[in-house]
């Protein structure tokens, strides 16, 4: 049962929050869309074209998260669940937050430790080790696709992640360019009485958004403060 004495934390992060942890950005310098085409790899129509290759980058994918570990940042965010409701609203498709120990992972863009069938979505399966092949069917004999939400595909976790960040009394934003919609939008529908931080070292002022303290500093270092902070000033 949730204490509602407690204050409402959202955490909405990117994929700085496990660039500590050996994961490549997406749009940093030397990241991982510099190296692949996203209407390569990222696409319905990619998967249609080149099932194999899709796979294969995934698969890259999952390995290289099941070899990380969460960093300070993770840890950090979940120890924020000894003194707050916590919903953590990520981007990312690795289950960092969840092997730091955070209890309530919302993943808007999928995640890579699950596979779907390509015929019918709602037939979703953990992945047994990290790699997928031609050969991996789901029950309907049709073949397993990465549980990824594709550039041009609708983001089913979005209605959820709108009612948290709605409802939250502390938003922290967290490694992320804030480049890619729907996502990002998020960051623009917290109240305005919602205190908010935004943790990046390339952070800014956003547009559109009150109440906002920006800390330019890596996560692996600024988490564990803020999160010292907030524990002072707000918890219970
Ligand atoms: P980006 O690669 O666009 O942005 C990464 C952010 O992390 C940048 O703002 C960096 O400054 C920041 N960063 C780098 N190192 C950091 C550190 N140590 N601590 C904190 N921040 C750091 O990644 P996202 O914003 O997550 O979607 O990208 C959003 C989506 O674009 C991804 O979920 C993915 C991608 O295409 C799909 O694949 C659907």
């Amino acid at each position: 049962m949730k204490d509602t004495n407690r204050k409402k934390i959202v955490v909405f992060s990117g994929a700085g929050i496990s660039a500590e942890s050996g994961i490549k950005t997406f749009r940093d310098s030397g990241g991982l869309w510099e190296e692949h085409r996203i209407e390569d790899v990222a696409t319905p129509e990619a998967w249609f074209n080149n099932p194999e290759l899709v796979t294969m980058f995934y698969n890259q994918r999952r390995k290289q998260m099941m070899e990380a570990h969460p960093n300070e940042g993770h840890l950090a965010i979940a120890k924020l669940e000894s003194q707050f409701q916590v919903t953590v609203v990520t981007q990312n498709v690795d289950d960092l937050h969840e092997r730091a120990g955070s209890t309530d992972v919302l993943h808007l863009h999928g995640e890579l430790r699950k596979s779907r069938s390509s015929v019918d979505n709602s037939l979703v399966y953990e992945v047994d080790g990290w790699e997928l092949t031609a050969d991996s069917k789901c029950e309907l004999g049709s073949r397993l696709r990465p549980h990824i939400v594709w550039f041009g595909e609708q983001v089913p976790m979005m209605a959820p992640a709108s009612e948290g960040v709605m409802q939250a009394d502390i938003l922290i934003i967290v490694g992320t360019s804030l480049e890619v919609y729907p996502a990002a939008g998020l960051v623009r529908i917290a109240p305005s009485k919602c205190v908010k931080y935004y943790v990046d070292p390339k952070a800014t002022q956003i547009s559109g958004v009150n109440n906002l303290e920006v800390i330019q500093g890596r996560a692996g270092e600024a988490m564990p403060k803020l999160v010292e902070q907030l524990i002072k000033q707000y918890g219970c």
